[in-house]
């Protein structure tokens, strides 16, 4: 082996098995802070030097992030399959132009994403937030209602999935009646912006198809809320305020974000949290002890299991990263997960340590950029596994072994079952 990390191979989009993962993300930090991969990423794994990146967005942009939702062009396609696109294209009632130039706040820099952010932050302020409570606390009590009478349930499909899409619903005005709905299109869009089809024809497909869908639900309800305003987010993001609105465009796209960003990554944390405490039961018996520890114990499996794990820049210039030259116009892998576990801030980092010192994990990133949806996620989960906690100590894990889902950049699990000891 030498020194350097020379003879290292690590690929974010294909990191090995997970449970090796702690120690491969040792290697990369210890001998190859800044490791440029044969594809071409520059994957920085540290914790000061990711927080050092994100701090720094003049330099590093946002602009590879994904979360787009919009059709990017491909000179590949064929006329036969353009054709289907542009017929599929044609009944989208938003300015198409717009659209397709228009980027996700999470890949907006300065100054385009501090106006967005601006205008975004006034639906997620402390007062729609202490609201919000109120809603997470009856869709959790009701999706747990009766499993004390069955002899196992998934926590995954009875909570985690529907608590965030109920809230992203809640908080955008949606009805009720439309979750499923809502919940289908946000896979799409997820599906689209994580990578998960290869076919570029078969990707512009699902995307204009679930844009013209979308959109042809939600751009009459952003109508009707610049005309009679109500207390929602979509409300409070058409709104002129010192003649400052997001367009329809942007609105549509905010809540695509929204959806993308918010869903599957709570999802996974509430299960990620269950399964971190049920596998170390002396921290379960630190919990049930002292409940105080709830919101420690869900930041602590937030910081070991990274729902998001790694996020991206573009460098644009030529810089230097830790000692390392990094070329302008390159892409830089922000490996949080990686970060989360670096020793130079988190004693014995490898370990689910509820009671550790609270020191500021990057789960929810860092910066301009930090999580918009982070005080939210954290309600949810802590109202989700605060409602199971009195019976964390009767279940068990059944089922097993646990699936993971399939993704390398969100981390969760398919299922949760859990059983009555
Ligand atoms: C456990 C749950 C969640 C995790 C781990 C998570 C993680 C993250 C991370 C790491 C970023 C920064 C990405 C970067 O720096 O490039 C981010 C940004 C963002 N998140 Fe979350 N998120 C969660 C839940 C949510 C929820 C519930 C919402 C909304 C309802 C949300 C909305 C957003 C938005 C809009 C951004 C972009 C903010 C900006 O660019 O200014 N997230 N999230």
């Amino acid at each position: 082996m030498s020194a350097d990390g020379a003879d290292l191979t690590f690929d974010p989009f294909a990191p090995g098995p997970r449970d090796q993962l702690p120690a491969i993300f040792a290697e990369l930090r210890e001998r190859a802070p800044i490791y440029h991969t044969t594809s071409d990423i520059w994957v920085v794994s540290r914790f000061d030097d990711v927080k050092s990146v994100q701090s720094r967005p003049e330099l590093f942009s946002s602009r590879p992030n994904p979360y787009e939702g919009q059709a990017e062009t491909n000179p590949e396609i064929n006329p036969e399959v353009l054709e289907q696109l542009l017929a599929l294209a044609a009944g989208i009632p938003v300015d198409m132009a717009e659209l397709a130039s228009a980027r996700s706040i999470a890949a907006a820099d300065p100054p385009q994403h501090t106006r967005m952010r601006r205008i975004v932050s006034r639906g997620f302020g402390p007062r729609r937030i202490e609201e919000m409570a109120v809603a997470i606390k009856a869709i959790t009590d009701r999706c747990l209602a009766g499993i004390e009478a069955e002899s196992s349930f998934d926590l995954v499909e009875r909570l985690a999935i529907p608590l965030p899409v109920e809230m992203i619903c809640h908080i955008l005005g949606i009805d009720g009646s439309q979750y499923t709905q809502v919940k289908s299109w946000s896979d799409a869009f997820a599906a689209v912006a994580g990578g998960d089809i290869s076919d570029p024809a078969e990707r512009h497909q699902l995307m204009l198809r679930t844009i013209k869908e979308f959109s042809t639900f939600f751009v009459p309800l952003i109508e009707e809320r610049r005309k009679n305003p109500q207390s929602d987010l979509v409300s409070a993001m058409v709104r002129a305020i010192d003649d400052e609105a997001l367009s329809n465009v942007e609105t549509l796209m905010m809540a695509v974000t929204i959806m993308v960003a918010g869903n599957e990554t709570s999802t996974n944390l509430i299960g990620n949290t269950v399964v971190e405490l049920l596998s170390n039961p002396e921290q379960l018996a630190l919990l049930l002890d002292d409940p105080s520890l709830l919101p420690n114990a869900v930041e602590e499996a937030n910081r070991t299991t990274a729902p998001i794990q790694f996020a991206f820049r573009e460098a644009t210039d030529d810089t230097e990263l830790a000692g390392t030259k990094i070329p302008k116009g390159a892409i830089i892998a922000l490996h949080m997960a990686a970060a989360n576990r670096d020793p130079r801030c988190f004693e014995d980092p490898d370990s689910f340590l509820i009671t550790r010192p609270a020191v500021k994990n990057l789960s929810f990133g860092y910066g301009i950029h930090y999580c918009l949806g982070a005080h939210l996620a954290g309600q949810e989960v802590r109202a989700a596994v605060g409602r199971l906690l009195p019976h964390l100590g009767k279940l068990e894990l059944a089922g097993a072994p646990l699936e993971r889902n399939p993704s390398v950049l969100l981390n969760g699990w398919q299922r949760v079952e859990l059983a009555w000891v």
